[in-house]
């Protein structure tokens, strides 16, 4: 919807852009055809005012903390539904009837197991391979075994992968751990809900019964509601650039995950769990602050500050119950960590920089701590995140093939090296 203009001038010329409004969230300035009128592109490195496409999927309003997927608050989601029920809502905008959600469970459970081949595919990795190594390469090999779901013109062969795609991360995740830890991979078992049987794919061995708690299975659902989507985050920015070419899902996916590895977005669970076993206790705290603060100590405090949320992370706020929960039923309330997160934020949050700076704490402040105390290596979390993150990068793969105006991502440069020169033969130089 166009509302009004904003009118750009260079020089003696003037140009009026039109002015676009969402649902809610702040207006937009089309500047799609600043390039052809005015030969002039814009400079946004890092994107930090730019819009990269339209979409109809999550909503963030990062200075009220405000997170919606397809409308609905995310307190909501995590505290009332189920990750499957979320992954419906995202794929298809509304949440299902009992009927539909009945349907989607089966058809997602019936679609967990990988091709036997895949197994052959894992021993050529070495044992101490991190779990996003592994992930990045089998997701990406999955193209090699499902060519019948490749087509992307065809709406039947892009459902088939999606449901693909989420059905087969569990395993897949599932199958790289017990790699690294040398033990054999369980299959899914099709009588148990997704997290729990994803539970068992990662905990059980065949010579011994595996019962999953339901406080900690439902923890790690909703760990998974928690990371389902995040809008145009780095990963999901890079599944829709990878998209944009005509890439099969498969390669769009594991381009994500390869994006969500860094330490900066989905590696920063590990890094804020690393942090505070360094810290070790609640008395070191102020020395690692004064770090964090030191402009010549390239130390971050690693599970604050986010690029969107000036404000409380509304994910954190649940996770950090949510760990409360999983410790007591484990009966290690008194963990060090948990003392030593509390008493950071504690501290964090009182801090003038961090005030100042807007900076507090992220979902994955406290994840790593609940993920750390369900037994998963700290190898394993930014894999667990890949996992719940995949129907958020699939469904905002779908809503880009899907819309008729999508044409390749080809950003622009502003060039700043050496101008036309000629070559100099190699006798000349020096
Ligand atoms: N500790 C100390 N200072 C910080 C921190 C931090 N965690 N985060 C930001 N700052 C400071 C920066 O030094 C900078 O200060 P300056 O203005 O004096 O130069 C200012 O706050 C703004 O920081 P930027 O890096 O410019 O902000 P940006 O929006 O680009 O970065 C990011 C966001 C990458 C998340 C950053 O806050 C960070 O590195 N945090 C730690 C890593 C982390 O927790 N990442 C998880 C992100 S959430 C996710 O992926 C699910």
């Amino acid at each position: 919807m166009t509302n009004t203009t904003a009118k750009i001038s260079i020089g003696n010329e003037a140009w009026d852009l039109p002015i676009k409004s969402g649902t809610i969230g702040p207006d937009v300035i089309d500047i799609s055809k600043l390039y052809g009128n005015s030969k002039m592109f814009t400079f946004d490195p890092g994107f930090t005012s730019t819009a990269a496409c339209e979409s109809k999927i999550t909503y963030i309003d990062g200075d009220e903390g405000v997170l919606l997927y397809r409308g609905y608050p995310i307190e909501q989601l995590a505290l009332q539904g189920d990750f499957l029920e979320t992954c419906y809502l995202l794929l298809y905008g509304e949440l299902p009837t009992p009927a539909e959600k009945q349907n989607f469970d089966t058809l997602v459970t019936r679609h967990t197991m990988v091709h036997e081949q895949m197994s052959r595919f894992f021993s050529g990795f070495r044992r101490d391979a991190h779990p996003m190594a592994v992930c990045v390469a089998s997701v990406g090999a999955l193209a090699a075994f499902y060519h019948d779901s490749l087509d992307i013109t065809d709406p039947h062969h892009r459902l088939v992968s999606s449901i693909r795609l989420i059905a087969k991360l569990p395993t897949i995740v599932a199958m790289a751990y017990k790699y690294t830890i040398g033990q054999p991979f369980v299959y899914p078992k099709n009588d148990l809900d997704y997290t729990s049987n994803f539970l068992r794919m990662c905990f059980s061995v065949p010579c011994e019964d595996y019962k999953t708690d339901p406080v900690l299975t439902r923890a790690l659902d909703r760990i998974f509601i928690l990371h389902a989507d995040h809008e145009q985050n780095a990963s999901t920015s890079t599944v829709r650039l990878a998209g944009s070419s005509g890439a099969n899902p498969f390669a769009c996916i594991a381009a994500g995950i390869a994006c969500l590895w860094g330490p900066a977005h989905g590696g920063a669970n590990e890094a804020a769990l690393a942090m505070l076993q360094e810290i070790g206790t609640p008395e070191r705290i102020p020395e690692f602050v004064r770090r964090a603060k030191d402009k010549n100590d390239p130390f971050r405090l690693m599970g604050f500050g986010h690029r969107v949320y000036k404000n409380y992370d509304p994910r954190a706020k649940i996770m950090q119950q949510t760990t409360h929960e999983v410790l007591k039923v484990l009966g290690v309330q008194d963990d060090p960590l948990l003392q030593v997160a509390i008493e950071l934020e504690r501290i964090a949050l009182h801090d003038e920089y961090f005030i100042e700076k807007k900076l507090y704490p992220n979902i994955d402040f406290y994840s790593g701590i609940t993920l750390k105390a369900l037994g998963f290596p700290t190898s394993m979390f930014t894999a667990l995140f890949a996992l719940a993150r995949t129907v958020g990068w699939i469904a905002q793969w779908k809503e880009m093939i899907e819309d008729p105006s999508q044409k390749i991502g080809r950003p622009r440069q502003l060039y700043t090296g050496a101008a036309r020169r000629d070559y100099v033969s190699l006798d000349k130089r020096g």
